[in-house]
C-alpha cells in the first residue's frame, strides 16, 4: 500500500552490531567466507524454537490489560502458554482463506488456463453482462478438473479436495468459485471503508488493516525496491556501514502465486520467491555486505514458502531462475525502473525470460510486458536458510554471536492487531545484535514505558512518484537497543 509523504525522520543513535572485514580477497578469503556460511546455516539449526516466555510477555499483557483477548485476563504463566500454542493454531489456519484468496485472483487475473481477457475489479460487472466471467469460471473449472502439469492448478485441485469439493464434478466447483469471488468483493468494499474511516497514529500506521484476513503469499518487486531505498538511506546516513551486515533474516517473503493487484498479477511463469534473493542482492550493491558472506534464515508460518525454499536448496548445482516482468504502461518512476533492470545483477546472471502469452502483447491493446530473468548463484540459493516460525509468538533462542544484524518483513504485520504486533516486534528484538534493525512498511507499538527491546530509529519515506500523483512508501526502522551498564 503506498501512502502519502511523511516529515524528515530522526536520525538514530549509530551502534550497528559488530560484523566481520575480510582484506583479501583470495581463496583462502573465499573458502573462509563459504566455512562462514555453512557454520551460520548449522549454528540456526542448533538454535532453538521456542514460544515468547511468558517473562518477556508479561510488561506487555500489563499494559494492554484492557485490550487482551478473554482468555489472556488475568494470565499467569500457564495461561500464556496454552493461549500462545491456541493463537499459533488460528494464526497458522489463516492460510487458507489466503489461498482462497489466490484463487480469486488467478479466475480473475489467469492466463495459463484460458486465452478470455483478464478482468479488473472494476470492470467484473461489464465481465459479467459480456459473458468473460463465465467464460473465465468455466476455464477455469476444466482447468481444475484436469490441471496436467499447471501447478498452481494442481494445488488448488489439492485445496478444493481438501474442502470436500470434487474438481470433477463441475457445479459444485463454479458454485465454490463464484460464493469465494463474491466474498472477495464484500472483503474489498469493507477494506476500503475501513480504510477511508481509519485514522492512522503516524504515516507508518496500516492500522491494521488486513487483521481479520486472510493471511496471502503475494509478493512482487515493488517491495524489494523500497527495501534497497531504505538500506541506500541508511548507509547515506552512517546508520549503516560498508560491509557490516552478513547475519540477516527475511520474515515472510511470500510466494509469487499470483498477485492481488493485476499490475503485478502473473501465471505465465513458476511460482517464485524474491525477497530473499533481492535483499541479499541490495546488501552487495550498495556494499553494505560480501559476496559470498551473507546467512539469510526465511521465516514463514507457509509450509508452501518452506517447502518451496528447501526444494529449491536440494537443486544445490542448478541455482534458481527468477522471471522479472514490466508492465511497460504502468508510470513506474526512473528509479524503480532502473532498481528493475538490476535486480539479481550481484546475484546471479541474466538469461533469457519466459516468453509472456499473447495477451500481454502489443497487439492485444496493450503496450506489453518488458521482461527479464535473472539465474540466482547456487551458493546465494544455499545461503538461504528456510524456517518454520510464526513472528508473533516464537522466536529463536540465539546466542548472542549468531543474533542478526539486519531482518526484513514487508507486507506482514498489517495482518496483525496491536497487541501482536508488539509481541511480534519483541520477538524479532529477542533475535537481533544490539544495534542490529528490522525494517518493515507497518507502525509497530513498542511497550510503553521504556520497557521495549526495540525502538522506532527512523523513517524512509521511499517515493513511487508517477505522473504528478506523489506516491510514497515509508519503511520504519526499529532499532535494537543497545544496553549499557
Ligand atoms: C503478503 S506476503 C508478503 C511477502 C513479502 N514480504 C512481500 O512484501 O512481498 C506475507 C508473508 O508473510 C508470511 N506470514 C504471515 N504471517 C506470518 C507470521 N506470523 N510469521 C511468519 N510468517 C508469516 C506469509 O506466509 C507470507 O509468506
Amino acid at each position: 500500500m503506498l501512502s502519502k509523504t511523511t516529515g524528515k525522520p530522526p536520525r538514530p543513535t549509530p551502534g550497528f552490531g559488530g560484523l566481520r572485514r575480510f582484506r583479501t580477497p583470495g581463496i583462502s578469503a573465499v573458502l573462509l567466507l563459504a566455512a562462514f556460511v555453512v557454520f551460520a546455516a548449522f549454528t540456526l539449526i542448533a538454535a532453538g524454537r521456542e514460544f515468547l516466555p511468558y517473562s518477556s510477555a508479561k510488561p506487555i499483557l500489563d499494559v494492554q490489560r484492557d485490550h487482551l483477548p478473554a482468555a489472556l485476563q488475568n494470565a499467569d504463566a500457564t495461561k500464556w502458554a496454552a493461549w500462545a500454542r491456541q493463537e499459533d493454531e488460528t494464526i497458522r489456519a489463516r492460510l487458507e482463506q489466503g489461498d482462497l484468496d489466490s484463487m480469486v485472483n488467478l479466475l480473475l487475473y489467469g492466463t495459463s488456463f484460458t486465452q478470455q481477457p483478464r478482468i479488473r475489479m472494476e470492470s467484473l460487472t461489464e465481465a459479467s453482462k459480456t459473458g468473460v466471467l463465465r467464460s473465465r469460471v468455466d476455464d477455469l473449472v476444466a482447468g481444475l478438473r484436469s490441471p496436467g502439469d499447471n501447478e498452481r492448478l494442481v494445488f488448488l485441485n489439492g485445496l478444493l479436495r481438501s474442502k470436500g469439493i470434487d474438481p470433477g464434478a463441475p457445479g459444485a466447483t463454479g458454485e465454490f468459485l463464484y460464493k469465494n469471488l463474491l466474498r472477495v468483493l464484500e472483503e474489498r468494499k469493507t477494506l476500503a471503508a475501513r480504510a477511508a474511516e481509519a485514522k492512522p497514529a503516524s504515516l507508518l500506521d496500516r492500522a491494521s488493516l488486513f487483521a481479520d484476513r486472510g493471511v496471502s503469499l503475494d509478493t512482487s518487486i515493488l517491495p524489494d525496491f523500497s527495501i534497497e531505498q531504505t538500506l541506500r538511506d541508511l548507509k547515506k546516513r552512517g546508520v549503516l556501514r560498508e560491509g557490516q551486515v552478513a547475519r540477516v533474516a527475511v520474515i515472510g517473503p511470500g510466494l509469487d502465486f499470483i498477485d492481488k493487484n493485476e499490475e503485478s498479477g502473473y501465471d505465465y511463469y513458476p511460482q517464485q520467491t524474491l525477497q530473499p534473493f533481492a535483499l541479499y542482492d541490495s546488501l552487495v550493491r550498495l556494499g553494505l555486505a560480501k559476496n559470498n558472506a551473507v546467512s539469510l534464515s526465511i521465516f514463514d508460518i507457509s509450509s508452501r514458502v518452506i517447502d518451496h525454499m528447501q526444494r529449491a536448496r536440494a537443486r544445490n548445482n542448478t541455482g534458481y531462475v527468477i522471471q522479472l516482468p514490466r508492465d511497460i504502461a504502468r508510470p513506474w518512476p526512473p528509479e524503480l525502473i532502473s532498481y528493475w533492470r538490476s535486480l539479481g545483477d550481484q546475484v546471479g546472471t541474466a538469461v533469457a525470460p519466459i516468453r509472456p502469452p499473447k495477451i500481454f502483447r502489443p497487439l492485444n491493446g496493450g503496450q506489453g510486458l518488458e521482461t527479464r530473468a535473472v539465474r540466482i548463484r547456487p551458493d546465494v540459493v544455499l545461503a538461504c536458510e528456510p524456517m518454520d516460525l510464526n513472528i508473533v509468538l516464537e522466536r529463536l533462542n540465539l546466542a548472542a554471536a549468531d543474533r542478526f544484524d539486519l531482518m526484513v518483513g514487508t507486507n506482514i504485520f498489517v495482518y496483525y492487531n496491536a497487541f501482536e504486533q508488539t509481541l511480534a516486534l519483541e520477538n524479532a528484538g529477542a533475535m537481533l545484535k544490539p544495534g542490529g534493525l528490522l525494517l518493515t512498511n507497518d507502525r509497530l507499538a513498542e511497550v510503553p514505558g521504556g520497557r521495549s527491546s526495540m525502538r522506532l530509529a527512523g523513517t524512509t519515506d521511499v517515493r513511487y512518484d508517477d505522473h504528478g500523483v506523489s506516491a510514497h512508501e515509508p519503511v520504519g526502522w526499529y532499532q535494537k537497543l543497545v544496553i549499557r551498564n
